[in-house]
């Protein structure tokens, strides 16, 4: 019953980006969001069926026949028994769902957080996510990692979700349903995958000019990858030495005002932080594939690859954007 899940390409980055299937849910939330939507489903089409039925056996019995003359049947007023019927059953109907509905409403808003619990807490910008790990010390971007809960041990993430800027939605639809993401007003959510894999999920309210183009893309661990992964997040940026003429210009130029690299000069935080650049699979969102090429063309002109987006180009020189390049491939 489920619908496939078409994998689909951005015509112009070649970034994979497999449209989310929000019947496939794989996390506790998503789950028990899925339950009541069948059972809304099934008493509304157990109605509409019916209500058809009614419909159309009334159409073709009674229709007007070649040879009858089309005189008035006779008319029915005041059948009690009947207008009790028609105001009690759609109301017994309707209060059904509505404390079915509440209760998974409450079910997943009043969920404590068990013991075991990661606290995330995600940033919406204008148009990227950011997604710091405050018992971590981990900060990241676009892409979340996360534990995947396993048989004897929970280990849900809860996520604080704040905006910079403008309201976005955060919309993962195999892990939970949306939550607004809005500035001065924390809200917070929590996903429970309970299997690992990548999940994809999406902005979901208009933003400005690259809405669409502000992915996500969740990668859920069994436990020792999750501990590697956090491992390799919470070690300094590596320093090679054969980079240092491309890590000079960066750290020279304005990328320092907006980037961080974790031990560095470098600690601005009005873009993603850089530290571990080279442990996602996208820039931009999911704008382009971080690659040399990629990274090239984004860092010579980003809007040339995402319109309005808010880092500037910096007019550096062939070889200065090829050193830069050279040094940002080599953060791990
Ligand atoms: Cu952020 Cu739409």
């Amino acid at each position: 019953m489920a619908l496939a899940v078409r994998s689909g390409h951005h015509a112009m980055s070649g970034v994979e980006f497999p449209v989310p299937n929000m019947f496939a849910p794989v996390s506790t939330p998503a789950l028990m969001i899925r339950t009541l939507s069948w059972l809304v489903l099934a008493v509304c089409a157990v109605i509409f069926v019916v209500v058809s039925y009614l419909l159309i056996h009334a159409l073709v019995r009674y229709r007007t026949r070649a040879g009858e003359d089309a005189h008035e049947p006779p008319q029915v007023y005041g059948s009690t028994s009947i207008e009790v019927a028609w105001i009690v059953l759609p109301l017994l109907i309707v209060v059904v769902l509505f404390m079915a509905t509440a209760r998974t409403i409450f079910g997943i808003e009043r969920a404590a957080a068990p013991a075991g619990a990661l606290q995330v807490t995600v940033v919406g910008h204008q148009w990227w996510w950011e997604f710091r790990y405050p018992d971590l010390g981990i900060v990241t971007a676009n892409e979340l990692h996360i534990p995947i809960s396993e048989s004897g041990e929970r280990r849900p993430t809860y996520l604080r979700l704040e905006s910079v800027d403008v309201i976005h939605s955060f919309w993962i639809p195999q892990l939970n349903g949306k939550t607004d993401v809005i500035p001065n007003q924390p809200n917070v959510m929590w996903v429970e995958p309970v299997q690992a894999g990548a999940y994809y999920g999406q902005c979901a309210e208009y933003c400005g000019t690259q809405h669409a183009n502000m992915q996500i893309r969740v990668f859920a661990h069994a436990k020792g990858a999750f501990d590697q992964w956090v491992a390799t997040q919470q070690a300094r940026a590596v320093e090679a030495p054969q980079v240092a003429v491309g890590r000079a210009v960066f750290m020279a130029t304005a990328c320092v005002n907006c980037h961080a690299v974790r031990g560095t000069g470098a600690a601005g935080t009005f873009g993603p932080d850089l530290t571990h650049l080279m442990s996602r699979t996208t820039i931009g969102a999911g704008a382009a594939r971080n690659t040399r090429d990629d990274l090239l063309k984004w860092i010579k002109d980003p809007a040339h690859i995402k319109p309005g987006v808010l880092m500037p180009a910096m007019n550096l020189t062939d070889g200065q954007t090829q050193a830069v390049v050279t040094y940002l491939l080599t953060l791990k």
